[in-house]
């Protein structure tokens, strides 16, 4: 199991470039399932993710592979077996979205409910309550979804709005579904997100008839059939937005290209308030901090407003600032596995429910640290880059499920960080 090894303080200076989108990737590879024959998806990262997501692909029968430049091709010719098995679900909750593309392509589908994971419990009941509305038959057996569509789908007016908002990959499920449906769906309170808005270009793409793209209500005219696509998946605003945070914690100056700024208006606007200079510049934007950043609040709420994903990694840059901040969590009440890591590297946290209170310190001192999701795992990493004396972060697999050799990217520009082990999982 791989460790990191990171020197700090350090302070990163130069150009960095974000990759493909993970988020987007993911439900536009399970959309190749509507459309039988070859579809070829560009720019999507090396994660994972993404490679345990076509290893489900091939599991129900498409054909994947991957060219040396990346590009992902899956040929869903024949879907030989409509099953998403827990072995492979239990792995990567996006697994759930191959249930709608399924249900519309061959009427019937088995996908496992999610496992947990360490942001906390993760319900489906807003996926499946969305495609029963389509008409499809649901019932829940030993773990799995069991879900029945051979009477057809038929549009209908559904709203998809739970107890924190709208759903990201509910709202991917049911758009793919409706697309094949018989008649127009309306889906009110759709999720926002530029990754939704990125599979509802690619569904146009093939031939799908989709308007209110971007808004909390899409309307989906049901078609015949769809084509293959040959698609470029968006940047990745999140691991923008980690450089971003990145970049302001070492007091650096990162010019970040392939960075859409529109995607980032909410951290943008936290960032500005808190003193740190982002400027727009051709295919990107300049991101430098030269001192000390103030203290501000931050509530995460769906798109447009700041991302859940990156409120782990603002937790680690506001614990360097000049006063206190509040950050609450509005998306995944528990998501807080970073704090107690953070405070071991003598940042100041009171947790208080489903809010941090974070009081700033002068410094973070570097120590042995765990990963656990993702996104804990990047502010582990740039709480790194700021603390005095070499950090160990250990279960790295975790950061490389959302970031591409993180490591082979941040020391070009300053940052210090040796990766050690065996490369297992
Ligand atoms: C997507 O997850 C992302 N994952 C998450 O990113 C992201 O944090 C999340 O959206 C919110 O933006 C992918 O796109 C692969 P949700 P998703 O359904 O779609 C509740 C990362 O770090 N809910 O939008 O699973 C849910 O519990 C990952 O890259 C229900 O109650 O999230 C949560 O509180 C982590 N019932 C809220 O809605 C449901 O049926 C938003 O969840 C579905 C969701």
């Amino acid at each position: 199991m791989d460790i990191f090894r990171i020197e700090g303080p350090v302070r990163l200076s130069g150009t960095v470039s974000v990759n493909g989108s993970k988020n987007a990737a993911l439900p536009i590879m399970a959309a190749a399932i509507l459309a039988p024959g070859k579809s070829v998806l560009r720019g999507a990262p090396r994660l994972s993710d993404i490679s345990v997501f076509g290893q489900l692909l091939v599991d129900i029968g498409c054909k994947v592979t991957t060219a040396a430049n990346g590009d992902i091709t899956i040929d869903s010719t024949s879907i030989g077996k409509p099953v998403g098995e827990y072995d492979i679900v239990r792995k990567m909750r996006a697994g759930i979205c191959i249930l709608g593309p399924l249900l519309a392509r061959c009427g019937k589908a088995q996908v496992s409910m999610p496992g947990g994971c360490a942001i906390g419990y993760r319900p489906v009941d807003i996926h499946i309550r969305g495609l029963r509305e389509l008409g499809v038959q649901i019932d829940l057996e030993n773990g799995y979804i069991v879900a029945d569509a051979t009477k057809g789908l038929r549009g209908r007016e559904i709203f998809l709005g739970g107890p924190f908002g709208s759903t990201v990959l509910g709202t991917a499920n049911v758009m793919m579904a409706a697309t094949l449906a018989k008649g127009t769906t309306v889906i009110e309170s759709a999720a926002c997100e530029p990754e939704v808005t990125d599979l509802a270009n690619c569904l146009n793409k093939m031939g799908a008839k989709i308007t209110g793209i971007g808004s909390p209500r899409l309307i989906i005219e049901g078609v015949k059939q769809l084509k293959p696509f040959e698609y470029d998946v968006i940047p990745d605003r999140i691991e923008a937005g980690t450089f971003m945070a990145a970049a302001a914690i070492t007091k650096g100056c990162l010019h970040i290209q392939n960075c859409r700024l529109g995607d980032l208006m909410a951290v943008v606007d936290k960032l500005r308030n808190i003193g740190v200079t982002v400027e727009a510049e051709n295919s990107g934007c300049i991101v430098a901090c030269s001192g000390h950043v103030r203290p501000t609040d931050i509530t995460t709420q769906p798109y447009p407003g700041f991302p859940t994903d990156l409120q782990a990694q603002f937790m680690a840059l506001l614990a360097l600032a000049e006063g206190n901040s509040i950050i609450i969590e509005k998306i995944f009440p528990d998501r807080f596995m970073h704090v107690a890591e953070l405070a071991r590297m003598a940042a100041d946290l009171r947790k208080e429910g489903a809010a941090v209170i974070v009081s700033g310190v002068k410094k973070l001192v570097a120590a042995p640290v765990m990963a656990s999701d993702l996104r804990a795992s990047a502010a582990l990493v740039i709480a790194a880059l700021a603390a005095e004396g070499t950090t160990i972060i250990n279960r790295v697999y975790h950061i490389d499920r959302g970031y591409e050799k993180i490591e082979e990217r941040l020391n070009p520009v300053g940052a210090k960080i040796t990766r050690e082990g065996d490369g297992s999982v």
